[in-house]
């Protein structure tokens, strides 16, 4: 028995509170920063997830706290588990030198070429006359990505010369994604079905959680812009047990064996974002976390106990327990304030009513002002629903989704139907 303690505030890290609090081993949750949603499970405290003074100095002063569990991208890429594992507390994530096979694309990519990981073919530039040059001739259409972290944003796909100019000019010129964009990759454009695989990494061995998939664009029909996620579904139709197969031997087992060779070992939540394509399934890019919004539809799926999975990641024991999951299809849709990915208002005052019993509620960016729910980011809310297959899961949400108001709110319509 002991307290927890999860940082970040965002529907991923509601969906994590909500199910530890399943967990009879779990007393007490605390959530830095949180949310209002998050605020009904657990206590939370105004502490920002990159204030690591104030998180060490918490963790310090909240003796009942045996567990911490490090969610976002940034802590993670800036060592706030060395941090902690350094004053001698239990933390759950990837350490720094292992956190920046997301934290740096130059790096991921390096590493794929050099341990034979499929991936797209690409070049590395920090030169932007170089870079410049290349893309004057290169073939279209290609992805130029920023380097480093960049919200999911840092990714642009070029139809032509003009649109790689504009590109490189944004990242490499106008510096549109501060540093994260001094360095750039170039890729080839791959032609396929994305599929997410997370996976549970204890350092030695690895436990695939069930298949999902995003939709990143903010619009229907994958127009607009990238976004961090608009919705997602689970499971994969592509993610078929020849595929996983196909996936566990080409990608998830040597990327773990190529960590552990590089002195780099991972521990926590390893995201593949794969590519099925004619070509063989190749790998888009890996995160060092639960992703957002997958973790709203994977989680509701586990039927273990979450609580005992994050110790063993940390131990060294993920062999020694049975992870099991439900059947159930599940969809997840996220309501978003009018303008996101760009500039959006915040304090907007949003309401809800009669919300069906079996639904979840994961929030992204709420808070309470004056007594009253208000949106506190791009993406507000995640409408949640279980199914017996996905058509039944979609139906479910988003007969909910339309019982959430906010002015400007938008979402996609067509989550869970091109898959
Ligand atoms: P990433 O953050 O690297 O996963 O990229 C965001 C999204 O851009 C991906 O989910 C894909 O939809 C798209 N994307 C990234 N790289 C490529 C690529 N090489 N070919 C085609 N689409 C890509
Ligand atoms: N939804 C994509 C991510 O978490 O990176």
């Amino acid at each position: 028995m002991g307290s927890v303690l999860v940082v970040g505030g965002g529907g991923r890290e509601h969906t994590i509170c909500w199910a530890l609090k399943k967990s009879n081993k779990v007393d007490k949750i605390y959530c830095l920063p949180g949310n209002a949603g998050i605020a009904q499970i657990a206590e939370c405290h105004p502490i920002g997830a990159l204030e690591f003074d104030k998180i060490l100095e918490f963790v310090k002063t909240h003796k009942d706290i045996d567990l911490t569990v490090v969610a976002p991208d940034d802590p993670l890429a800036l060592g706030l588990v060395d941090l902690l594992n350094d004053n001698g507390y239990r933390a759950f994530g990837p350490k720094k030198n292992a956190a920046i096979i997301e934290a740096s694309k130059a790096f991921s990519k390096a590493l794929m070429k050099k341990y034979n990981i499929p991936t797209a073919a690409y070049e590395e530039f920090s030169d932007y006359n170089k870079a410049l040059e290349y893309i004057k001739t290169a073939k279209y259409p290609l992805v130029v990505k920023a380097d480093g972290l960049a919200l999911g944003k840092g990714v642009i796909i070029c139809q032509n010369v003009l649109e790689g100019e504009q590109a490189l000019k944004d990242m490499m010129v106008d510096s549109k994604f501060k540093d994260a964009g001094k360095t750039i990759i170039v890729e080839e454009f791959m032609v396929g079905k994305e599929v997410s695989i997370l996976s549970f990494v204890d350092g030695k061995h690895v436990v695939p959680m069930v298949s999902s998939q995003d939709h990143k664009r903010a619009h229907d029909n994958d127009e607009g812009l990238n976004t961090g996620g608009m919705g997602t579904f689970t499971p994969s139709k592509v993610y078929t047990k020849e595929i996983e197969n196909e996936v566990l031997n080409n990608i998830i087992y040597p990327t773990i064996n190529a960590m552990n060779a590089e002195g780099r070992e991972f521990k926590g939540v390893l995201y593949f974002g794969l590519m099925v394509t004619n070509d063989g399934v190749k790998v888009l890019e890996y995160n060092a976390r639960f992703g957002d919004p997958e973790t709203q539809v994977v989680l509701p799926r586990l039927k273990t106990d979450l609580y005992d999975i994050f110790n063993a990641c940390i131990d060294g024991t993920l062999d020694k327990i049975d992870i099991e999951w439900k059947d159930e299809a599940c969809v997840c849709v996220i309501l978003a304030s009018g303008g996101y990915p760009e500039s959006y208002k915040k304090g907007v005052e949003i309401s809800i009513e009669d919300i069906d019993e079996d639904i979840m509620l994961f929030h992204s960016g709420t808070k309470m002002a004056d007594g009253k729910l208000v949106t506190n980011g791009g993406r507000v809310i995640g409408v949640v629903a279980e199914g017996k297959d996905i058509d039944q899961a979609r139906e479910k949400a988003y007969k909910n989704v339309e019982k959430i108001k906010f002015d400007g709110a938008f979402y996609r319509k067509d989550i869970g139907i091109k898959r």
